[in-house]
């Protein structure tokens, strides 16, 4: 069983991921209208990962014999001005999550709940990982600027991600 300050800070946690996958989704839906199909596809396999993340914290509750309290989704934007500004508000989002997964692992810590905090290193390890790409993909943007042809070809290479449970999540 886990304490209540762990278990509130996880349950926490679930609702931000949740937040995140709504995000991702609303993203997708935004560029799926713009007639970006492959970033439409890179934000709705993103918004898979999210859930796959909020469903291993949810699975570890219950492995930890604690309760799931699933609260309700805060509203997401539904518009962005480009792909440069989607992927800057992305970037900035991860770097919120990453700063969640640091005070996660620091109440775990102080908690002296080791196992938890073994399982908060495929998260930690996940949040540098997102961090990176999103990186990437903003450079990218960046050279393309107003390109049409370098438009179509991001949309393409975009087009050609796949969702696949990430290993930590499995
Ligand atoms: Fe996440
Ligand atoms: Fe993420």
């Amino acid at each position: 069983m886990l304490s209540n300050k762990v278990e509130e800070a996880l349950n926490a946690q679930v609702n931000a991921e949740m937040w995140s996958a709504y995000f991702y989704l609303s993203m997708s839906c935004h560029f799926a209208s713009e007639g970006l199909a492959g970033v439409a596809n890179w934000y709705n396999v993103q918004s898979q990962e999210e859930q796959a993340h909020a469903l291993k914290l949810i699975k570890y509750l219950v492995s930890r014999n604690s309760r799931v309290n699933l609260s309700s989704i805060a509203d997401v934007p539904t518009k962005w001005n480009s792909i440069k500004d989607a992927l800057n508000a992305t970037l900035a989002h991860e770097q919120r999550v990453t700063g969640m997964i640091n005070n996660l692992y620091a109440v775990a810590e102080e908690e002296k709940d080791y196992a938890t905090r073994e399982m908060l290193n495929g998260f930690i390890s996940e949040q540098v990982e997102e961090e990176d790409t999103v990186r990437g993909l903003i450079d990218k943007i960046n050279l393309i600027g107003e390109d049409g042809t370098g438009i179509y070809q991001f949309d393409k290479e975009l087009a050609a991600r796949v969702y696949t449970t990430p290993a930590f999540c499995k």
